[in-house]
């Protein structure tokens, strides 16, 4: 258990545009951040987050919360992995109560499999540096490689001893449980029998964006045609091939700096380039590229810039996997090392300066780079043109942007030497398979949206709906705070005329709100903002040193995320640049007094105009006899509406 004194500093000190900063690159916008959806396959951004409000909004996915939220959905943590991950972010102590051995148990499976992982980390690192065996064999491995001892700390790089049993025996030894070591693969259980996976090889730990150990690579050191060069954590709870990029724990501040990532395909190419000074650079670890591992990237860049070994068969391979990364989007650059090269070694070979210069001069644009290989290979056989060219247009039609793709067509039609209108009509075959498979899609959608439609003009007239969500979210925000009220009241004058007078009152925004509310006996209409509305006004009352984001933080999951929406929903319009509905006739309204103001006079307009149009109706329904006491009241509350609205311009 984390004491709660520990956990209160973590959210005081967590800035969540920081924390999410690191996961999805964030551009300023405004007052607020927005970036591309971690959570879906997007191209125009709409994710936000306010970092005056600390909380953050996911308007495709319809996510939003806190930062403590953001880490549950994103990295999957629970409650107490999220805040250990900020207290180590931000270097602070976190004070927790020894678990016993039951807590233990209790903790959750996934939570295990990571612990296994990391004592099993730590456990390789210590065999590495501290023992005979790791110093001779696994350490020397490392640095005949290359790679210093700094290098080999900053990936925490171990050693599994050349044992049948050691680390599992030590494992047991430790307390932890044989399911997780069965599970994570570090011992293979065999009825009675217990072998470590890893036994005899240098082991490369594989880490989550956030830094977590996901699983494990180990090398072999002997030359052994019968056993695999590299074993790899076999697929579990926490570990997924295909949703893993290695390198990407260090990685990924770099790629959102250069704007650019390298993808390479060896562990070892991760570690040298990143020695050499290239930090933005991951391996797909020696399988295709997956949809997933390059939505990883595209959260962090648009750029990726592709490292072939210098063996043509293996890029041949690859290109195929490339129209993978420009379907989403994404600019492709690929790179070519000298015959029998691999990034690793030439990156082993080159300072910093010679690298960057040669990945400068020879990164060639993927498209180009395509089209050139493929026309030297088929320039002097027709037969074979007629594919490749189907070949290049296939890849064109990956990209989703049109002006893009009408440049490539026109540029390979130059290094092919094939006439634009041809590679445009095997576009447009290609496009037409595609477009009726879309249009099906379409006509789905097209449904779902008619029934948005259909209740759209419901909400548009809601103005009530939206006036309560307004008070909702003063309170939230300024319900605290002590303003001064010009309040305009109603008098009669010397000549026994109502006038307004001005009068000046000090009050805590969320005293005024109530107190005027209770004046006109006004109940919220929508059940959900009701609840909030005395939730928020209970705990302003009860806590002087109200704070949104403790307030936020203590609610459960459903209010925190009415919250968000609440909070959230004026910037969306903001984010889509979508017409402001007509209420507020400033766009920006600086005195929080005067919107205070403002918004309980507009509800009060609106409430009245209701009542006047509830008495009209009842007035044509019994047309036969005109109710006297009706129209008098319709003509009081039009007199109230005449002078509220007067009140309104006034304030306004
Ligand atoms: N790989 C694997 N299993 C294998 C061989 C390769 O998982 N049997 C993966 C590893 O992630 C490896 C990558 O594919 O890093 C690239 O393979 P390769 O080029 O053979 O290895 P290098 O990383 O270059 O390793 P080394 O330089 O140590 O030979
Ligand atoms: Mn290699």
């Amino acid at each position: 258990m984390i004491a709660s004194t520990s956990i209160d500093l973590v959210l005081e000190t967590a800035r969540v545009e920081e924390v999410i900063g690191d996961f999805v690159q964030l551009k300023k916008s405004g007052s607020n951040f927005k970036g591309l959806s971690p959570f879906s396959d997007e191209r125009t951004p709409s994710f936000m987050v306010s970092p005056v409000k600390q909380i953050w909004k996911d308007f495709s996915s319809g996510k939003g919360g806190n930062v403590v939220s953001f880490l549950m959905e994103h990295e999957h943590f629970t409650y107490p992995e999220a805040i250990k991950y900020l207290a180590k972010k931000y270097n602070l102590e976190i004070e927790e109560t020894e678990q016993s051995n039951e807590q233990k148990e209790q903790a959750n499976e996934r939570e295990s499999l990571y612990l296994v992982n990391e004592f099993a980390n730590k456990y390789f690192k210590n065999n590495l540096f501290k023992t005979d065996q790791g110093k001779s064999i696994g350490l020397s491995y490392f640095k005949e490689r290359g790679f210093t001892e700094d290098t080999i700390k900053k990936f925490d790089l171990g050693y599994s001893l050349d044992a049948w049993q050691a680390f599992t025996d030590e494992a047991l030894k430790q307390g932890y449980n044989i399911d997780y070591l069965e599970k994570t693969g570090l011992t293979i259980v065999k009825e009675e029998k217990r072998f470590d996976r890893f036994k005899g090889r240098v082991m490369f730990p594989i880490k989550s964006m956030s830094g977590r150990i996901l699983g494990f690579g180990g090398r072999i050191l002997i030359n052994d045609k019968k056993a695999a060069k590299y074993l790899n954590s076999p697929e579990s709870d926490i570990y997924h091939k295909s949703k893993v990029l290695y390198g990407i724990f260090d990685a990924k501040q770099s790629i959102a700096k250069e704007d650019n990532c390298y993808l390479v395909e060896g562990y070892t190419d991760v570690i040298q380039l990143h020695q050499t000074g290239i930090k933005n650079v991951v391996a797909s670890s020696g399988t295709a590229l997956t949809p997933e591992q390059i939505r990883l990237i595209n959260r962090l860049t648009k750029n990726i810039t592709v490292l072939f070994d210098g063996d043509a068969a293996g890029m041949r391979a690859s290109l195929r996997g490339i129209d993978l990364i420009l379907e989403q989007g994404m600019n492709v650059k690929v790179c070519t090392f000298p015959e029998g090269e691999d990034p690793d070694s030439f990156a082993r070979q080159n300072t910093l300066d010679e690298l960057v210069v040669y990945l400068k001069n020879n990164a060639k644009d993927f498209i180009q780079f395509k089209a050139s290989l493929l026309f030297e290979e088929s320039k002097n056989d027709p037969i074979k043109k007629a594919e490749t060219v189907r070949d290049i247009v296939n890849s064109i039609s990956k990209i989703p942007d049109r002006i893009k793709k009408e440049i490539y067509i026109q540029e390979c039609s130059k290094i092919m030497d094939i006439s634009e209108d041809v590679l445009f009509s095997t576009l447009a075959q290609i496009n037409k398979k595609e477009f009726q498979e879309a249009n099906e899609k379409y006509k789905e959608e097209r449904k779902a949206f008619d029934v948005i439609k259909n209740q759209e003009p419901v909400k548009k007239v809601d103005v009530q709906y939206i006036l309560e969500r307004k008070i909702i979210e003063i309170l939230l925000l300024y319900g605290n705070k002590t303003e001064d009220f010009e309040d305009l009241v109603l008098k009669e004058n010397d000549h026994g005329d109502l006038v307004l007078e001005p009068v000046k009152q000090t009050a805590k925004v969320f005293e005024k709100v109530f107190l005027d509310l209770q004046d006109d006996e006004m109940e919220f209409s929508n059940t959900n903002f009701k609840t909030l509305y005395y939730t928020i006004i209970d705990e302003l009352n009860q806590n002087a040193d109200f704070e949104l984001k403790t307030f936020v933080n203590s609610v459960d999951t459903e209010m925190a995320n009415e919250i968000t929406t609440i909070l959230m929903e004026d910037e969306r319009y903001t984010l889509d640049n979508w017409q402001r509905m007509n209420i507020y006739p400033k766009e920006k309204i600086h005195n929080v007094a005067q919107l205070v103001s403002e918004t309980i006079l507009s509800l009060r307009c609106f409430l009245i105009e209701q009542k006047v149009l509830e008495f009209q109706q009842e007035t044509l329904r019994n047309k036969s006899e005109i109710n006297r006491e009706v129209l008098e009241e319709v003509k009081d509350y039009s007199g109230l509406k005449m002078l509220l609205s007067r009140k309104l311009n006034r304030v306004l």
